[in-house]
């Protein structure tokens, strides 16, 4: 099978070393793909994975690709091109893709839609109202008494979302979203939700279009410094499984969650296939969705796809032709750690093209694997070209074992300026 993965980060370095690893990928390409996924091989005839310079929303060239190369299937990482219609686009010329169309990748694209959903549909979320206009969303905000979150409808690269304390934030907050358009039309409506207080974790599940299977639990760290402080970032680092829920109570959590989700997209016409990312807040009242996202996450994928046993290529050909029903998701028990080597600066202004040493060193130790998110290739040189940089990623027979091996293989790798958190996995002890 000839496989095309569009994107360019960690998550899809993830994606294309795990579907490199069937019998079935024949051929590999990533659009625009990175210094790392373009070392992969492919299990079946040690071909290497090649990356084509196409970028990841440019839907026109991706698609001629796909039909010059007779690419049989393509398997989209990151949420823009989904909300720009990719899948559909793909599927009205006749190609398999893996992903959710652009009406499911609404859940990602608008919290209005999401928060609208949810309360039709009873799935357990935070309380909240949606506004078109600031005069009634600071109203709303009053009767919160200020401790709200105040969310821009749009995509705004995971930066739209605000959280106050008091009555003088929240008002400062819809004035920026709303008034002084920080985050543009993204931010045209909004929904204002209660403020949640508890743990928050991730949850997956691989959708068909009828079933939904759950992953383990997963949890990431996305303030930049250790202790969670610090600017929010895409995510620093991620374990799994987490300590915060049994196999029970996520089975329970699953079934809240899930069951009424499947049955508004069947109600509303949405045919889901694809992963669903909802961002969880286990509170004191049980589990609450904060978020939908329509899309593995980066870097939850990184853990995920080192302890998944199953064929990848086999599971999203399943969720495309609607028979996850058939298969039975297996993981190792082994817990996973990732650790994000970021350059300095990030998630405001760094610098790129620091070469990185150490990469061969860390690839020796056992159950280790360094995936590339922001890196390039330079003269030779594996280069930093992004914020995050790198996935260190390791396996062990628990937690503290896994978390000790990353930060093995995190000491065996240096670049100008490279900033990391030294806690990632810890709230688990
Ligand atoms: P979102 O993009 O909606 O996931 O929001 C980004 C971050 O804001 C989340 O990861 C949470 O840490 C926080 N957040 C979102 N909604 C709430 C809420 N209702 N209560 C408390 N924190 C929230
Ligand atoms: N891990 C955060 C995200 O993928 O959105």
């Amino acid at each position: 099978m000839k496989i095309l993965v569009i994107g360019s980060g960690g998550r899809e370095h993830a994606l294309v070393w795990k579907l490199a690893q069937s019998p079935h990928a024949t051929q590999m390409w990533c659009a625009p793909g990175n210094a790392g996924i373009a070392q992969e091989r492919l299990a079946k005839n040690s071909t290497l994975v090649e990356c084509v310079p196409i970028g990841a929303e440019d839907l026109p060239k991706l698609l001629a690709f796909a039909q010059a190369q007779k690419v049989d299937l393509t398997v989209v990482g990151p949420d823009n091109p989904l909300a720009l219609g990719i899948v559909d686009l793909f599927q009205q010329n006749g190609l398999r893709i893996w992903g959710v169309n652009q009406k499911a990748a609404q859940f990602e694209a608008s919290k209005v839609f999401s928060q609208k959903f949810m309360e039709k549909y009873g799935i357990p979320t935070a309380a909240g109202e949606t506004f078109s206009a600031a005069p009634a969303a600071k109203k709303f905000t009053v009767t919160l008494g200020g401790k709200c979150v105040v969310k821009a409808d749009g995509l705004a690269l995971g930066k739209g979302v605000l959280i106050c304390t008091n009555l003088a934030e929240a008002e400062r907050a819809v004035d920026e979203i709303m008034v002084g358009k920080a985050f543009g039309a993204a931010g045209a409506s909004v929904v204002i939700q209660e403020l949640l207080e508890g743990v928050e974790v991730s949850m997956h599940a691989l959708c068909d279009g009828k079933t939904a299977k759950i992953f383990p639990t997963s949890q990431d760290h996305k303030r930049a410094f250790d202790g969670d402080l610090g600017l929010n970032t895409g995510g620093m680092g991620t374990y799994s499984p987490t300590p915060f829920l049994t196999d029970a109570e996520l089975a329970a959590a699953a079934q809240k969650i899930l069951e009424p989700f499947m049955r508004g997209c069947a109600a509303e016409g949405i045919d889901y296939r694809g992963l669903l990312y909802p961002g969880i807040m286990l509170t004191k009242t049980g589990p609450k969705v904060i978020e939908f996202n329509a899309r593995f996450g980066d870097p939850e994928t990184q853990v995920y796809l080192t302890r998944l046993e199953n064929d990848l290529v086999e599971l999203l050909d399943a969720s495309v032709s609607g028979t996850l029903d058939k298969i039975e998701l297996k993981w190792k028990p082994a817990a996973s750690v990732c650790v994000v080597m970021a350059s300095g600066g990030y998630p405001g202004n760094y610098a790129k093209g620091k070469p990185i040493h150490g990469l061969t060193d860390a690839a020796k130790l056992p159950d280790v694997k360094v995936f590339h998110a922001g890196t390039a290739l330079s003269g030779g040189e594996i280069v930093t070209n992004g914020g995050r940089v790198l996935g260190v990623t390791a396996l062990g027979k628990d937690l503290k074992i896994a978390q000790a091996a990353a930060y093995a293989a995190v000491e065996k790798i240096h670049f100008e300026g490279a900033q990391f958190r030294r806690d990632i996995a810890t709230k688990a002890f």
